[in-house]
């Protein structure tokens, strides 16, 4: 019997490309401070902010998700935060994730995370247990890294002291499919859904 063909899937934020201009200068720079074969960048036009990942699901899940997500998104409108700040999980000290932080301090973007959770809950998805930590992933920690080269990885990250990296308008959600290759992810829209009141 052959397995059912899955899509792996997330729904997610997208950057303007000025911010993704942005990132990849980061990661130049720390480039040039993280031990090389410590960490694996994400290339920077697939970096987002994840509002859910869905994982693998059947083919006949994503319309019922797409309909969730147009409904969801009728009602919301544009916001702008921040993107600021660097860190790791789970800390600093033992880094497997290098991100960089957020800040929306109006609440929209929580919001926004709740009635998506809320909506793809209400069409048979288990919610995510974590607490939402927005973050923009820049490099992981490979496997093949020592524990101190990862420290080393934490100790650049500490030291180049990100600041402010400026603002990102928030106008649409993208509805993505990921395909695992030995090159990397490779993500392409399956929709998109633009806010309230958004030209396309
Ligand atoms: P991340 O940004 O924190 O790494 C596609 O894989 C996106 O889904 C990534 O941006 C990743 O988040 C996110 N994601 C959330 N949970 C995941 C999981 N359990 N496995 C893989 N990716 C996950």
């Amino acid at each position: 019997m052959s397995m059912p063909k899955t899509l792996r899937t997330f729904i997610a934020l997208p950057l303007s490309k000025t911010m993704i201009d942005q990132l990849a200068a980061v990661q130049r720079t720390l480039r040039r401070t993280c031990p090389e074969r410590a960490i694996r960048w994400v290339a920077p036009e697939n970096i987002h902010l994840t509002l859910f990942f869905l994982g693998d699901i059947l083919p006949e899940r994503v319309p019922p998700v797409q309909q969730a997500l147009s409904v969801v998104t009728r009602y919301v409108q544009p916001f702008t935060f921040t993107v600021q700040g660097a860190g790791a999980f789970p800390d600093l000290n033992r880094p497997r994730v290098v991100w960089l932080g957020l800040d929306e301090p109006t609440g929209r973007l929580v919001l926004l995370h709740q009635a998506i959770n809320e909506a793809i809950e209400k069409v048979g998805f288990q919610p995510e247990a974590r607490r939402f930590s927005p973050h923009l992933t820049l490099g992981r920690i490979q496997r093949k890294a020592s524990r101190d080269e990862a420290r080393a990885v934490g100790q650049a990250v500490a030291q180049a002291s990100i600041g402010c990296l400026g603002e990102v308008r928030a106008e649409e959600i993208i509805f993505f499919r990921s395909v695992l290759k030995s090159s990397g992810a490779e993500y392409t829209p399956l929709e998109t859904f633009r806010f309230k009141g958004t030209e396309s």
